[in-house]
């Protein structure tokens, strides 16, 4: 699935993950994949889990393409055994681990009463306690004097999650449900063990990136076509810009930055319709301040 849009090229300079192995969960598609291109871009060794062989193969042949030093790891974030064999065979392959992603993630519409008990667990389990035990497993690795590591510097963490939940979205129970846990996650594990051990964690909140699996499944034609009616800020983001937002936290740039979940959509959650015409909100509130200069008790009255 390719992006329609040009992308611009990185701002950054092509150094800035030199020689960091950086480990992606659902990294074989979508911005998972575009995270990998850019952090390789970017001087990064990557490795990539996923469930599926045939995309994993298929996104380390193009990364390996493009001068990437890419390995795909088969596993499911949902078995602990898969979280641990993945990890080890990172760090057997490239030494060590930097940075891990937590791209993994489950997600199809659903009304909330056609959602089986089974179908919110799911995808709790993938997106909420898979990152937790990737997270979990990692931190031996991530710690300053960790496998392959010295004592001065630590690893990073970054979760990716979404702005569904800070209000309510329909169809998307399970997901805010999910993504609000990653949220926690990221700012919990950012206080104990930014506290206890200079591992930064944080999140990307995306909007809607076009060209991804997430936006064709979950923005059928019909409701993109009107969502600029009642989300005016309603533009697709491209998966250059989580890439670029990956870029600034995981790298030295934004080493002052923890517990934090950028929101990159282009300020769409803050999206409200336009009840009002500017024209007309100027004549208005010229007419009702005039009244209540003339009658005040007039119109304290009419707010009674
Ligand atoms: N609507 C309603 N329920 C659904 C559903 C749908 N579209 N898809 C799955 N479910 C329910 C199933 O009915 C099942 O519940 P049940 O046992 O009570 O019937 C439960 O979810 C598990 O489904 P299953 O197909 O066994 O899970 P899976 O592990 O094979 O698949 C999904 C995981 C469901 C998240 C799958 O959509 C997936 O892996 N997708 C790929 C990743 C993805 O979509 N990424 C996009 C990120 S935005």
């Amino acid at each position: 699935m390719e992006s329609s849009t040009p992308t611009p090229s990185s701002p950054f300079k092509p150094d800035i993950l030199k020689g960091k192995v950086a480990l992606v969960t659902g990294g074989g598609s979508g911005i998972g994949l575009e995270l990998v291109t850019e952090f390789g871009k970017h001087g990064a060794f990557v490795a990539i889990m996923g469930r599926r062989k045939p995309v994993l193969d298929a996104a380390v042949s193009s990364l390996r393409s493009q001068g990437i030093q890419a390995i795909g790891l088969e596993g499911d974030v949902r078995k602990r055994d898969d979280a641990i064999r993945v990890l080890e065979l990172t760090v057997k392959q490239f030494g060590r681990l930097d940075i891990l992603v937590n791209a993994a993630a489950g997600n199809f519409l659903v009304s909330a009463e056609d959602l089986s008990p089974n179908g919110f667990k799911t995808v709790m389990d993938i997106d909420s306690v898979g990152t937790f035990t990737m997270c979990h497993e990692a931190l031996k690795y991530l710690k300053k004097g960790g496998p392959g590591r010295d004592l001065s510097v630590a690893g990073t963490i970054l979760n990716i999650s979404a702005t569904l939940h800070y209000t309510a979205s329909w169809y998307q129970i399970h997901v805010s449900a999910a993504k609000a846990a990653v949220d926690s996650l990221t700012r919990n594990l950012a206080l104990e063990w930014g506290t206890d051990y200079d591992i930064r964690v944080n999140g990307i909140a995306p909007g809607p990136i076009e060209g991804t699996p997430g936006m064709s499944k979950l923005g059928p034609d019909e409701a993109k076509s009107k969502s600029k009616e009642y989300m005016p800020l309603y533009k697709l983001g491209q998966r250059w810009d989580i890439a670029m937002a990956a870029l600034y936290l995981t790298s030295d740039a934004g080493k002052y930055v923890n517990g934090t979940t950028l929101i990159v959509d282009g300020g769409l959650w803050l999206s409200r319709p336009r009840h009002i015409q500017k024209e007309l909100v100027q004549e208005i509130s010229r007419m009702v301040e005039k009244r209540s200069r003339e009658s005040p008790v007039g119109i304290a009255t009419s707010k009674l």
